[in-house]
């Protein structure tokens, strides 16, 4: 295989698999992402054109069961690239009377472009050759291009093209949603600026955000149109033109969409609709806006280099789309909008395009390329800070508590009720007491100071998350006397089968190991916080936050004697009471049903509940051993008091090895990550798993909804994290790798502290280059601590490269 083809990617048409298809082949850069369906369909079961804009939510009331449901969703757009061709006076493509022959897309990850090529008949027996080149511009963030190239087979005639603004769509997506309303903008003006341009502006129906798209069509120079006029149906919510040329049998006719999209989100815009009007009118061409863009995602990829040495091609390919995905969702676009990770892309509609706890997984791999994109989404988080304090004191606590799902305010966007499909009943979603997303937005303001030394980022907000995460979290800590220690009660650990006890009249579990644990560990990093920011700014933070001296002792007191729950064995406890539930033969479920990784649902239809066994989701406990290394983790415990023994840490992968169903596609990447030391050939599936989980659609047809963010990007962040060691810590870049040799060599280049460093790991061992730099750097592999200059590179050798 050529190292071209590593880049490409190919679809045949395979009607059942269409959805995956278009979100597989969606284009974003950030601002806006469009699905890749075929340009001349409406949603129609098989094909569903979507367009998102990032933080473009709208909330729409409904009512279940008599309950009122209030759900805010990223809005499916008008689609700017509708198109469609008819030959002399046939059917229009995509209509009845015309057959699509085959229909195969290419997407090319390296150039961000979507190339599909069809052939269709109409009644009359005339045979028509299409291929279409797709781009959403890297550089130009509102700007999209769209080009048609038509090869009459077999026939010579009038050609027509209808290309527009298609204000049809709404948010249905989602079958699970499909009984809640979807219908989220009103179209506010449909028109034709030019002959060849149309305009559609609409409004969102509750957040009250005009968007307007304007799209322009023109025949290639060479070709003179016949007829060029504009259609707007009446009622319809298209606005179109239409075109027609004389083309003739065997020659290539083309006709180029550029479309431009703006919302009165955007900053630097007065008015959505004078803003796209006026520049539509002044794009570039089809061929100059294609080449910038395609230029600038090389440039993407130079930063963002990495490279395989092995045979195992499959790897790389899978790799670069996944990676492909994660850069054009999350951008430095996206870090000028106020806008989070959503955890499904700007792919499609699952989750209504909310913000979880994935960017714990999305962020990692960019701190050290494009720290001012991580940068960006933290500042989403700090600008709701308020709303988290809100959301703490609203139920008598102090701190903040950022919400499980957050959308455009930073209220709770969870769902409470929500329909299990098994069952097709609805029922309630305790999911929300998931407390652990603010640790995680803690953990993530920390990696990215200890990656950047970004001290004013810290000194400006950081800090002020950390410290009321911190508060929020002791003041959700009981002090429990009989033990002498601290418990939190009433929450959700990551694993979401387990949201109250069996029978309990109040949902939530007590003293999840990994809140607990995470808890001690922002404890210590708000101390931290406090002693590497400036006097001047600890003192006015101390000030504002009203953090007297007591509050900080009691943090610290908390930071040893929190309460976490062991088994009698020694293995880590889930939550307090996990090993006292029923064992489940899961090996039986799996041989009676399948899939068994939404078992929730399977045990919900038969009126049973996972709450009652020893069964989790995903990783919960592990991920423990996912964000913190074994010593720090032992470090932590022995602070409390606990002690880790070495076999205690097998001891608890293997427990929850066997009671885990990796109903989220994150478990896979989390599990490849606690095996990788010590059961490789597993950990090795468990990384190909989640490399592929969307590219298989292992989650039973879900990608169709979106694409995976967390798993895509931990794909890539387990290469170099996890395998190479990687980690940025006291200000040190430190490597202990563990390349599997099968795999040959990994490369990769990353810019710490002003460095640009080429890492070149194979096996146990590594080589650091510093490509561009100014001062030394500091590098560590296990004990060895080795400095490198501008132009220097150093060579570790591990101990098993000897065996090798
Ligand atoms: C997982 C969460 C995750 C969410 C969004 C859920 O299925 O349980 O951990 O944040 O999906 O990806």
């Amino acid at each position: 295989m050529n190292t071209a083809a590593e880049w490409i990617w190919a679809f045949e048409f395979e009607p059942e698999r269409e959805a995956r298809r278009e979100v597989l082949c969606g284009l974003a850069n950030g601002y806006v992402g469009i699905r890749g369906a075929e340009p001349e369909h409406v949603a129609d079961g098989t094909h569903y054109p979507g367009t998102y804009a990032a933080g473009c939510y709208n909330r729409l009331r409904d009512s279940v069961d008599g309950l009122p449901v209030e759900t805010e969703s990223l809005v499916n757009l008008p689609n700017p690239l509708a198109l469609t061709i008819r030959a002399e006076d046939g059917g229009w493509l995509g209509g009845a009377g015309v057959e699509l022959i085959e229909s195969r897309h290419e997407l090319d990850t390296r150039h961000g472009v979507l190339t599909r090529r069809a052939r269709c008949r109409d009644r009359a027996g005339r045979t028509t050759t299409i291929v279409q080149r797709r781009f959403v511009h890297r550089v130009h963030r509102h700007a999209v291009g769209l080009r048609t190239i038509v090869v009459p087979e077999n026939w010579s005639g009038t050609l027509t093209v209808r290309a527009g603004i298609d204000g049809r769509t709404t948010n249905s997506g989602v079958r699970r949603y499909q009984a809640l309303s979807n219908a989220h903008y009103e179209v506010e003006q449909l028109s034709n600026p030019a002959p060849d341009t149309s305009l559609s502006v609409v409004e969102t129906t509750q957040s009250r955000i005009r968007i307007a798209l304007a799209a322009r069509t023109r025949v290639a120079p060479g070709l003179e149109p016949v007829r060029s006029h504009p259609v707007v149906p009446v009622g319809a919510g298209q606005a179109a033109t239409e075109l027609s040329a004389a083309v003739t049998a065997g020659t290539a006719a083309t006709f180029d969409t550029t479309a431009v999209v703006y919302t009165s989100r955007d900053p630097a815009v007065s008015e959505p609709a004078l803003a796209a009007t006026e520049r539509i009118r002044g794009l570039p061409t089809f061929d100059d806006l294609c080449e910038t863009h395609m230029r600038a995602w090389r440039q993407v990829w130079q930063r963002f280099r990495f490279r395989l040495s092995s045979e195992r091609w499959r790897l790389t390919h899978a790799a670069r789309l996944d990676l492909f995905h994660v850069l054009q969702t999350v951008t430095t676009h996206s870090a000028d909008l106020d806008v989070g990770v959503p955890a499904r892309g700007l792919h499609g509609e699952a989750y209504r395009g909310h913000v979880f706890w994935d960017e714990l997984f999305v962020l990692r791999t960019r701190c050290l390329r494009e720290p001012e994109v991580v940068r960006g989404v933290l500042r989403y988080r700090y600008r709701r800070l308020d709303r988290a304090r809100r959301a703490a004191r609203d139920v008598g606590q102090r701190g903040a508590c950022y919400p499980w799902q957050s959308g455009s305010d930073g209220r709770e966007e969870n769902q409470r009720l929500h329909l299990n499909p098994a069952s097709g009943r609805w029922i309630p979603d305790e999911t929300a007491l998931q407390r652990h997303i603010g640790l995680a937005v803690a953990y993530n303001v920390w990696q990215y100071w200890q990656a950047s030394g970004d001290l004013q980022f810290l000194e400006q907000y950081g800090a002020e998350m950390i410290l009321e995460i911190a508060r929020y979290f002791a003041s959700i800590a009981d002090y429990h006397a009989g033990r002498g220690r601290y418990v939190i009660r009433g929450v959700v650990g990551p694993d979401e089968f387990h949201t109250r006890y069996p029978g309990a009249a109040r949902p939530g579990i007590d003293n999840n190991a990994y809140t607990n644990i995470m808890t001690v560990w922002t404890m210590m990093r708000a101390q931290d916080a406090l002693a590497v920011i400036s006097d001047r700014r600890r003192s006015e933070l101390r000030e504002s936050l009203r953090l007297r001296s007591r509050e900080l002792r009691r943090w610290e007191e908390l930071s040893r004697r929190m309460f976490v729950p062991f088994h009698s064995d020694g293995v880590i406890s889930q939550f307090e009471g996990y090993p006292e539930l029923a064992e489940l033969d899961l090996a039986a479920l799996r041989a009676r049903h399948g899939d068994i990784r939404r078992l929730d649902r399977i045990l919900g239809s038969t009126g049973d509940d996972p709450n009652r066994y020893q069964v989790s989701k995903q990783a919960d406990v592990l991920m423990l051993f996912y964000l913190l290394s074994a010593d720090e983790l032992r470090e932590l415990l022995g602070r409390l008091g606990y002690s880790l023994p070495a076999h205690a840490v097998p001891r608890t992968i293997d427990y929850y090895l066997a009671r885990t169903t990796h109903g989220s596609t994150l478990s896979a990447m989390v599990h490849a990550w606690v095996l990788a030391r010590s059961r490789r050939a597993e950990a090795m599936e468990f990384f190909v798993r989640g490399l592929e989980s969307d590219i298989g659609d292992v989650r039973g047809g879900t990608t169709g909804e979106g694409v995976h963010l967390g798993a895509m990007a931990g794909s890539i962040d387990t290469m170099e994290r996890c395998f190479g060691g990687l980690e940025t810590r006291d200000g040190m870049l430190w490597l202990n790798p563990y390349w599997p040799v099968s795999l040959g060599t990994l490369e990769f280049d990353i810019a710490f502290r002003g460095h640009l460093l080429r890492v070149r790991i194979s096996g146990a061992g590594a080589k650091v280059t510093s490509l561009a730099g100014q001062t030394p750097v500091r590098i560590g592999c296990r004990r060895e601590i080795r400095t490198v200059g501008p132009g220097q590179a150093v060579t570790f050798v591990g101990p098993l490269r000897r065996r090798a």
